[in-house]
């Protein structure tokens, strides 16, 4: 709760009209994409770093909790206010404020949204690689605070990879900044790289600068259908083994086509049972040569049909209908639990397998699709919601976790822990680790106020 004389204050910290109280309009920030409920007190549209420094003077002062929030698409619950308090709502800082096509480096607010920049800097000749699945809603601060993933990891890495610096709002009401607005640097502690993935549980960040790279030539988008769920599994291995770096290598099974089936065109054949997307990208002779080879490695592998995308129009087609997988599982089955796994690739199959004994061992859909060239697959639990269904689908994450660590693997590659996987954290990581990353949690905010809730239980 906000005390009354906090409110009070508050608003004359924000600008008039920059002050949500009303119910109504509190709902849209009770939300994201986990679909949990958790009421905010009030929601605020800080315009400066300033703004968000004193009222986090406040929040100290009165003990209220803070909760940053970018396009509400996470997937773990990080924007969710689940103590109540404060929503920043960073919609404001929604500029980019500089492209340097010299340097190949950018820098952001973070409200820009991921897909608006990418076909700014393309616009420019430039590349700005991690492309989550969400991009067309999420923000880069978002994605920066989460270490979002994507479509392009294979290749490219992932958001942290691109990110040289920031200026943030640290809890404690002062304004820093970290890392450099080169290509490198090493003066200090890396700040930049503990706050990226920090789950907005750090600081609040007010610009990034992000590294460029320059737009490939040229790509080659893939699709290859399997009759054999294994065999797409192995084919994975085989392409790393093959020495190919695709920029995408994904994987989807039978149910996960299933739920996209109505937006992709092309024919699928009969009894097909996973589907690899595969795009490379480079200069023209080099994506002719990797085509091939990936064409070489899919077929001598098993696949049962190889199609090369024909047209621009189809390869849009093809990446809309993956972006669109998490989402329309919902078509399925009114609940799920979505789970972003990682093995190293050589144990894609190893995984799968599990999947199909967990699924008859507890009498429950799971369909797979996702970043199978990364090994991370996003393993996802359908549920009736029955009480009963609901505690089989903890079982089944328990079960799964455990393996993929035993795997050598590790329980989120991309969606981070929130509040969905914090039970789980112990699972990962020792006692002292955990005791560790509390601490440092404890000198960034001593009292707690930023983002309470996450991460640990
Ligand atoms: C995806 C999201 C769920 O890859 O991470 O579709
Ligand atoms: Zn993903």
């Amino acid at each position: 709760m906000i005390p009354n004389n906090a409110l009070a204050e508050l608003k004359k910290i924000i600008a008039p009209g920059s002050l949500l109280t009303g119910p109504a309009d509190l709902e849209e920030y009770a939300t994201d994409s986990t679909k949990m409920r958790f009421m905010p007190d009030a929601v605020a549209f800080p315009s400066t770093g300033e703004e968000i420094a004193q009222i986090f003077r406040l929040a100290n002062r009165e003990y209220f909790p803070i909760i940053p929030r970018g396009g509400g698409s996470g997937k773990s619950g990080g924007a969710l206010p689940v103590k109540g308090g404060l929503v920043l709502a960073m919609d404001r800082f929604n500029r980019i404020l500089h492209i340097d096509t010299e340097n190949l480096i950018a820098r952001v607010e973070p409200f820009v949204i991921t897909e608006t920049f990418q076909n700014e800097v393309e616009s420019l000749g430039l590349f700005y690689p991690p492309d989550p699945a969400s991009a067309d809603a999420s923000t880069i601060g978002g994605n920066v605070a989460e270490c979002a993933g994507g479509l392009r990891g294979l290749k490219y890495g992932v958001t942290g990879d691109y990110v040289l610096g920031l200026t943030v709002v640290l809890p404690t009401g002062e304004i820093i900044k970290t890392g450099v607005e080169t290509m490198k640097g090493v003066a200090g502690y890396d700040l930049t790289s503990l706050i990226v993935g920090s789950e907005g549980t750090l600081a609040v960040i007010t610009s990034i600068t992000l590294k460029l790279l320059p737009r490939p030539e040229a790509k080659k988008t893939m699709i290859v259908f399997f009759r054999v769920i294994e065999t797409a599994a192995r084919t994975v291995s085989n392409i790393i083994r093959g020495k190919v770096i695709p920029a995408t290598l994904e994987f989807l099974d039978r149910m996960s086509i299933e739920c996209v089936r109505s937006h992709i065109k092309f024919p699928i054949p009969d009894e097909t049972e996973a589907i690899l997307l595969i795009e490379v990208d480079g200069s023209e002779m080099v994506v002719a040569d990797d085509a091939e080879q990936v064409r070489k490695i899919c077929m001598s592998s098993g696949a049962t049909e190889f199609r090369l995308a024909a047209s621009k129009d189809e390869v849009e087609e093809i990446w809309e209908a993956r972006r669109k997988v998490s989402d329309s599982m919902l078509d399925l089955k009114p609940g799920k639990i979505s789970e972003d796994v990682v093995v190293p690739r050589n144990r894609i199959p190893d995984l799968i397998r599990f999947l199909e004994e967990l699924s008859k061992k507890y009498c429950l859909p799971i369909p797979a699709y996702g970043h199978a060239g990364d090994g991370n697959l996003h393993v996802n639990i359908l549920l009736d919601n029955t009480p009963d269904e609901k505690k089989r689908g903890e079982m089944v994450v328990r079960e799964l976790l455990q393996r993929v660590i035993d795997l050598g693997g590790t329980i989120t590659g991309e969606h981070g822990i929130g509040i969905t996987k914090a039970m789980y954290m112990d699972m990962e990581f020792s006692p002292p680790a955990i005791t560790l990353m509390k601490q440092i949690k404890g000198v960034f905010d001593p009292n707690n106020v930023l983002n309470p809730g996450k991460i640990f239980l």
